[in-house]
């Protein structure tokens, strides 16, 4: 087995190659001066299983191309079996047409990556199950929600609460929570007048509580920043944040941080300061 590194993903692609034992191999990525992509595979991949790992993180579209030219290249030189990683995938929440005449964009990466010769997918919380159903081939759709808990468990909080931040993220929540053996909710929008929209846990009260809200995307932070400023009002201890994939765009951090959360737990499905969770084991025992 070999582990093509994509450039989106140089850290965790040594991780998995670490956890499997197996080779790491760098491909050679430059551009061209009108900034078309020049890709080499300097190692031999004849008859191997190669798993290209490649987040489509931003730049989402140079990403998810280099993903492309990678499969395709693995497949062309003969590689017995290519499986593409895909740790975030981009896209995926335009996976219907909101409005009429809408691209729905999600149908169009998973061809590109199908057709470029991916034989199976690998990813992690995508963020809608039912994506899956637009590949012919296997896809595996793994939840880190489990590694989230026993990490924010060995944060000691003080009688914790894993809220998920709308009703779509409840069962991310209740995975997190099942691992660290606490409470769980999610926080709920009511309308209580024409004019007025309040936002609380559906269930519990956070009065006094360490209180993680559960996503699986921040992206300008402002679902979180919002939640948090809400449950401060109700009387959370303190607001922790705890998510898939930190796109963090723009100053979504100092949002998220005017916002009063204590700290930003991700993994390194996107690699950044707040990825400190390695879906690495993961993905490797997806493989075994
Ligand atoms: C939305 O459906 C996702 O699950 C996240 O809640 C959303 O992407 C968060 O976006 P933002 O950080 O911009 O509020």
């Amino acid at each position: 087995m070999i582990v093509i590194a994509g450039s989106a993903s140089p850290e965790l692609s040594a991780r998995v190659a670490k956890e499997l034992k197996c080779q790491l191999v760098k491909p050679e990525l430059q551009r061209f001066p009108d900034g078309e992509f020049y890709i080499r595979i300097g190692e031999e991949v004849k008859g191997e299983h190669v798993m290209v790992v490649q987040s489509t993180r931003y730049p989402q579209n140079d990403n998810i191309m280099e993903l492309c030219l990678l499969l395709d290249a693995a497949k062309e030189l003969g590689a017995a079996r290519v499986t593409a990683v895909v740790p975030y995938f981009a896209y995926s929440r335009q996976d219907r047409r909101f409005k009429p005449g809408e691209a729905v964009s999600i149908h169009t990466v998973c061809k590109l990556i199908e057709h470029a010769g991916a034989d199976d997918i690998v990813t992690i919380d995508l963020h809608h199950e039912e994506i899956t159903r637009n590949f012919s081939v296997p896809v595996y759709n793994l939840t880190c929600m489990p590694l989230l808990g026993k990490y924010i468990n060995g944060l000691k909080l003080n009688d914790p609460i894993i809220l998920g931040a709308d009703k779509g993220a409840s069962e991310r929540a209740k995975q997190v929570a099942l691992e660290m053996g606490v409470d769980y909710d999610h926080l709920e929008k009511q309308r209580v007048s024409p004019e007025k929209v309040v936002m609380q846990p559906k269930r519990f009260n956070v009065n006094n509580r360490d209180v993680v809200i559960v996503d699986d995307i921040i992206s300008t932070g402002g679902t979180i920043a919002e939640a948090a400023k809400i449950l401060k009002t109700q009387g959370a201890r303190s607001v922790y944040s705890a998510c898939a994939h930190a796109l963090l765009v723009g100053k979504a951090l100092q949002k998220i941080r005017a916002a009063k959360v204590k700290r930003v737990i991700s993994t390194d499905t996107i690699e950044n300061q707040v990825s400190v969770v390695s879906v690495a084991p993961l993905i490797a025992s997806s493989i075994h």
